[in-house]
């Protein structure tokens, strides 16, 4: 096990991805899920989560630093997904914590903190998301840089045994690639983005790094229909 992180695999809950992942997420190791506005970021995170609770058995906290369980109810409820009765089952914590940036209070600090580490470890948590990296190291302060943020991050979930998603918003679309520092520490990265088909646009998916991964190298259509996300690795963006 190379830094804590072993070859067995995390089932991502997404239909047809795990079949370009060899099976999955490498067990402790991070991925981002970039993604431009819109494109289902939000809706990867829960559907991991989600998915692998009710379908692996997998305890999952999805950390939610903008949007409020109301909201996410709301806009998510709509696939099926009843997160007061899953977190009654303490199979899944939507933890939204409320933290005044413009008073001072600190991301980094929060997550830093025992009180959080604790929780996850009562929950015996398996997989976390973050949602989102960007949010957590932008209205951040004293964390040392991107990177060196980034880098105390993941290195604290693997420590925890966690299998983490951080979400991250990404300003430029799939074809202009262009690489932050945060994708050079973190294990893999997923981009999702839309591109113009005659007349529409389309949902696609391409895994720009996964170590230790023999990965798909396709830009694959997705498409969110009443479950949730689905890719379908074997066609291709129009
Ligand atoms: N019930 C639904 N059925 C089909 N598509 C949906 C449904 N709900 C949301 N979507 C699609 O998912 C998108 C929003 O998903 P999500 O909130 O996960 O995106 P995001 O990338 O997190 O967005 P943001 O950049 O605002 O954070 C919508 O723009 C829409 O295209
Ligand atoms: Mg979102």
């Amino acid at each position: 096990m190379a830094y804590g992180i072993d070859t067995e695999r995390v089932p991502s809950g997404i239909p047809g991805l795990d079949k370009v992942l060899e099976g999955g997420f490498a067990r402790g190791s991070s991925v981002l899920v970039s993604g431009t506005p819109g494109t289902g970021k939000t809706l990867f995170g829960l559907q991991y989560i989600v998915n692998g609770a009710l379908d692996y058995g997998e305890a999952g906290i999805f950390v939610s630093v903008e949007d409020s369980p109301e909201i996410l109810n709301k806009w998510f409820g709509r696939f099926g997904w009843d997160f007061e009765d899953l977190q009654e089952r303490g199979l899944v914590n939507v933890h939204t914590p409320e933290i005044k940036t413009e008073e001072g209070e600190d991301f980094v600090q929060y997550i830093k903190n025992e009180n959080f580490i604790n929780m996850i470890k009562s929950f015996k948590a398996k997989r976390i998301v973050f949602d989102s990296l960007t949010t957590i190291l932008e209205f951040s302060e004293g964390f040392g840089g991107y990177r060196r943020g980034t880098q105390m991050l993941v290195k604290m979930f693997r420590e925890l045994g966690l299998t983490t998603l951080f979400t991250h918003e990404r300003k430029v679309p799939v074809e202009r690639l262009d690489f932050g520092m945060e994708q050079f520490v973190i294990d893999g990265t997923i981009f999702l983005d839309m591109i113009k088909a005659t007349d529409h646009y389309e949902k696609c998916l391409s895994i720009l790094k996964m170590r230790g991964t023999n990965h798909g190298k396709g830009i694959y259509p997705f498409q969110i229909r009443k479950r949730g996300i689905t890719v379908f690795p074997e066609q291709h963006v129009i």
